[in-house]
């Protein structure tokens, strides 16, 4: 893990360099009470792209508070870019990295280069028993959000694993989280993105549907879909290399 200031705080990430001198830089940011470790191994290691696998603050190593909306992470992210000396890159976002994604193309849409969307919507209502639950009982809480977040053929250790990382993050964090997911709605501004993107989901997803891809798809100009087979919401831990071959496919053809 590498250390960077970011308006004065500790954020960590993790860094893997292109063997390509004209690579571009991949931002990827995990979802709500997530850390950077939710991307697979083989997607924060791609040949095609200078990766930079975050840690929000107040999750994972990093420090600081948690934020209470989409547009503070995003503001985060395009702060730690201009910490990194990073102009432009690609953003790539999970769950509410994917609406951190979603904001920054279209509130700072001269950084952002292009979108990868994983497992996220337009729109990203919280069922009021997770929402609430954070607060009231976060460890029973957070085995009910890993029950949902895993397809049902992911190996029992990996989603174990899952939940000891989440119930790493406090119940107030995650709250705020979701909470910043249940207030995001960008679905009448995707005509606005302009940007190459990927839209990426596993057909076993129970917190975000296919259906919000296939929307999000439908709505960006020029995107592409991608249907992963076998894998719930977290498809790019569940069906990593699935997930890093399609980004770098994507790269390879859309944004060189
Ligand atoms: N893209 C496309 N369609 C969407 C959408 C999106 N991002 N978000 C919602 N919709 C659709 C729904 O499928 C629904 O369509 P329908 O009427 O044809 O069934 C409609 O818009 C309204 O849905 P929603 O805004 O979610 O309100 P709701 O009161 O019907 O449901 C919940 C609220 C919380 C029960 C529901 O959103 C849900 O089950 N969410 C998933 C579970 C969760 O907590 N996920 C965590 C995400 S971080």
């Amino acid at each position: 893990m590498a250390l960077k200031l970011v308006s004065g705080q500790k954020a960590h990430y993790s860094f893997h360099r292109s063997t390509s001198p004209s690579a571009d830089h991949l931002l990827l940011v995990h979802g709500a009470g997530g850390n950077h470790q939710h991307w697979g191994a083989a997607v924060r290691r791609l040949a095609d792209a200078n990766t930079y696998a975050l840690d929000l603050p107040g999750h994972g190593r990093s420090a600081g508070a948690g934020r209470r909306s989409v547009s503070e992470y995003a503001t985060f992210v395009v702060q730690f870019m201009d910490a990194m000396g990073i102009e432009r890159g690609v953003v790539a976002g999970h769950s509410m990295g994917g609406a951190i994604a979603l904001s920054a193309a279209l509130d700072k849409p001269g950084r952002v280069a292009g979108l990868v969307l994983v497992g996220t919507g337009a729109r990203l209502r919280v069922l009021p028993t997770i929402l609430e639950g954070t607060l009231t009982d976060w460890p029973a809480t957070a085995q009910l959000v890993c029950q949902y977040a895993y397809s049902s053929k992911a190996p029992a250790a990996l989603v174990q694993l899952g939940q000891r990382q989440m119930l790493a993050v406090p119940g107030e964090t995650v709250h705020d989280d979701f909470a910043a997911c249940n207030d995001f709605d960008v679905t009448n501004r995707l005509g606005e993105i302009r940007c190459p993107t990927l839209v990426l989901c596993g057909t076993e997803d129970n917190l975000t549907p296919p259906k919000y891809s296939a929307f999000l798809a439908e709505q960006i100009h020029g995107a592409r879909l991608r249907l992963i087979e076998k894998a719930g919401h977290m498809v790019m831990i569940e069906k990593e290399r699935e997930v890093a071959e399609a980004i770098s496919e994507w790269l390879r053809q859309c944004l060189s």
